[in-house]
């Protein structure tokens, strides 16, 4: 079988220290580009970084918070300097709060406004110019199928994810001239800490595979090989797309 490779790309993920953005990250070092781990957690971004060196991959953890405008060109200087100049951008930092409207803040709601949806606008805002600059690069926005269909207590959530998915597509068409695509990945529900609360739950998590029709949660590392072929060359005629991966969720 022919292995996909990455070798020569300097991929930025952000939310790289767990969950999906963990895999995604090792799955790109396994394909041969050399990853840049952005988030807040240093110690877990350490760990991550140790293991792809220790199989021989190039890793820089970078703690930067994906809303501060700073901190966006910072990463950028960080990761020319460390690994080169970036040509592959995963937005896939995210946060959820699963609240009544009553109940979610105005902070709450700006909370998630910021990370969700200003976060992958300062990324992408600060590494479009040096792909431009190349002449090629991939973007991947982390959606969600709550861009496509929702569920009570997400209004948060979904607003942000829908919100992605244009930005998603507007950004693919004003960057199709450069040869930079971009295009999201819709996950349904996979076991990361982020849906803890659900899985712990053994109403909820009763309900959740009841209404998957592949009846389980998605595996990691089923994200990390879709993120590896959408960076690749072989993926060069896909962009303003979302790809859905969510055991049959949306088909119903
Ligand atoms: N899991 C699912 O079923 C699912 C389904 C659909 C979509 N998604 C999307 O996929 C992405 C990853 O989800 P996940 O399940 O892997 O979540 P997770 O386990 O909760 O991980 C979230 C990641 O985002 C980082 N992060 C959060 N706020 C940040 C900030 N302000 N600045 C920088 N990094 C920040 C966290 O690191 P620090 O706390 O160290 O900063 C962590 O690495 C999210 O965008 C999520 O919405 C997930």
């Amino acid at each position: 079988m022919n292995k996909i490779s990455l070798s020569g790309h300097v991929a930025v993920i952000t939310g790289a220290s767990r969950g999906l953005g963990r895999q995604m990250a090792e799955a790109l070092a396994a394909s041969g580009a050399a990853v840049a781990l952005v988030a807040r957690n240093k110690a877990l971004l350490d760990e991550v970084a140790a293991g792809i060196r220790e199989k021989g991959g190039a890793a820089e953890p970078i703690v930067a918070d994906v809303t501060d405008e700073p901190a966006a060109a910072e990463v950028v200087q960080t990761v020319t300097e460390s690994l080169g100049g970036c040509d592959i951008l995963i937005n896939n930092a995210g946060i959820n709060n699963r609240k009544s409207i009553e109940d979610f803040t105005l902070e709450e709601w700006n909370e998630i406004l910021a990370v969700n949806l200003t976060g992958p606008f300062l990324m992408s805002r600060a590494f479009v110019p040096g792909m431009k600059e190349k002449g090629w690069g991939r973007i991947v926005n982390m959606t969600s199928i709550m861009s496509h269909v929702s569920l009570p207590n997400r209004t948060g959530y979904s607003t942000t994810k829908a919100g992605l998915l244009g930005f998603t597509r507007s950004l693919a068409l004003e960057l199709a001239a450069h040869d930079i695509t971009v295009n999201g990945i819709s996950p349904g529900p996979f076991a990361t800490e982020m849906n803890k609360p659900l899985i712990q739950d053994p109403e909820k998590n009763r309900q959740f595979l009841e209404r998957l029709p592949l009846g389980r949660w998605g595996k990691v590392e089923e994200i990390g090989r879709l993120a590896v072929y959408l960076c690749s060359e072989d993926a060069g005629f896909i962009t303003g797309a979302d790809i859905v991966i969510d055991g049959g969720w949306t088909a119903q």
